[in-house]
């Protein structure tokens, strides 16, 4: 019996020429060079560098699983993917000043076309967009997009253009995406006010944050898309919803039936919340249960969720490694938080092989067509 094809469709880097930009700079976000001999510090989130900051808060060592393509390749037969779908790190351009912004995005598009094509039967990505600029300087970059043979889409925050993704000056951006039938990988990144955490917050590492305020802030972004109308006047629009879709799973039908008794909110046309779940959305497998993977399947269909990595977030603590074999027969290290999200598909779907086998990488190949 031939192996399945795995595809991980969450997996980022950051483009040497990204890497030079964060170095350039002194405020959030950038890398700091620390002491000589030491890796330097990649420091991304908000108020990550404030000076009550502990050790976790204070960013995270970067080095070549950030930036060298062989380093993802070397990651992936570790863990047996066939292909990965790379896709720019947060904040992504979001911070650029909005002159400089449409060419900085024009050649990180071409640099990861390039990259993609230096293993051309592995490698697919989705693009970033200039979100600072002007939205006519989106729709150019987006309608290059189709040019590239390696792109599906394009990874966007939950920012939009300031306004959040319910500002109808994205129109279009949107429409421009439906039509190029580029798929819109939204990701978190900007959380939850800090206040929500409590004055505590800090001795919890970045434990909050990344376990509840990245998968909320994208619940309240794909709900305000819903709500705003965006799927009832974009049909097509296809939208990943990175980390199982935060916690839409399990409040669609609560949004659902809080928009059915809402006398204020009476919108014509709307198209229910299952239906967008069903046809427009896409879930990552990016959850670490079995639980979380049965919600998604429940709520999108087992053919639209797909196997993800978040690589290379999340590497194993130190002497806390699994070991495994990879292909070659060399041991090599595998993640904890890889084989915890393979062990979650296999135990969501039982003794239904094909279902599991289409989330570790059927989906990915018919939904973002990874053929080239
Ligand atoms: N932390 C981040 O900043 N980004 C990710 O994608 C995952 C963890
Ligand atoms: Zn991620």
């Amino acid at each position: 019996m031939s192996k399945p094809t795995i595809v991980d469709v969450h997996t980022h880097v950051y483009p040497p020429r990204y890497v030079s930009i964060l170095k350039s700079r002194r405020t959030v976000p950038y890398v700091r060079d620390t002491v000589p001999g030491q890796p330097s510090r990649l420091i991304i989130l908000p108020g990550e560098d404030s000076p009550s900051s502990q050790t976790t808060a204070a960013g995270r060592p970067i080095g070549p699983e950030y930036y060298d393509i062989n380093a993802k390749i070397a990651f992936m037969d570790t863990h047996g993917i066939d292909i990965s779908v790379i896709s720019l790190a947060n904040p992504w351009l979001d911070f650029l000043d909005p002159h400089e912004a449409p060419s900085i995005a024009r050649s990180l598009n071409e640099d990861l076309n390039n990259i993609c094509k230096t293993y051309p039967s592995r490698l697919f990505a989705f693009g970033a967009l200039p979100l600072s600029a002007a939205t006519d300087a989106l729709v150019d970059e987006i309608d290059r997009l189709p040019s590239f043979a390696h792109m599906r889409g394009v990874i966007m925050g939950t920012g939009g253009l300031g306004n959040g993704l319910d500002d109808p000056s994205l129109d279009p951006v949107y429409r421009a995406l439906e039509a190029t039938q580029m798929t819109i990988f939204l990701h978190p990144h900007y959380g939850l006010p800090k206040e929500v955490f409590g004055p505590r917050a800090a001795e919890y590492g970045h434990v909050l944050p990344l376990a509840l305020g990245f998968p909320l802030e994208t619940t309240v972004a794909v709900s305000r898309m819903i709500l705003s109308g965006v799927f009832d006047r974009f049909p097509k629009l296809t939208v990943l919803l990175a980390h199982s879709g935060g916690t839409l799973p399990f409040l669609a039908g609560r949004l659902e039936s809080c928009i059915m008794h809402d006398a204020h909110y009476r919108p014509e046309g709307r198209r229910g919340v299952w239906d967008v779940l069903r046809t427009n959305i896409m879930l990552d497998a990016v959850v670490y249960s079995e639980l979380g993977v049965r919600a998604a399947a429940a709520a999108s269909g087992a053919d639209r969720v797909m196997f993800g990595t978040d690589h290379p977030f999340f590497p194993p603590l130190e002497n806390e490694n699994a070991q495994g074999e990879s292909a070659d027969g060399k041991k090599s290290e595998k993640w904890l938080s890889v084989t915890t999200n393979y062990k979650a598909i296999h135990d969501a779907f039982g003794e239904d092989k094909a279902q599991a086998e289409a989330v570790l990488g059927g989906n990915a190949v018919r939904l973002l067509r990874l053929t080239l």
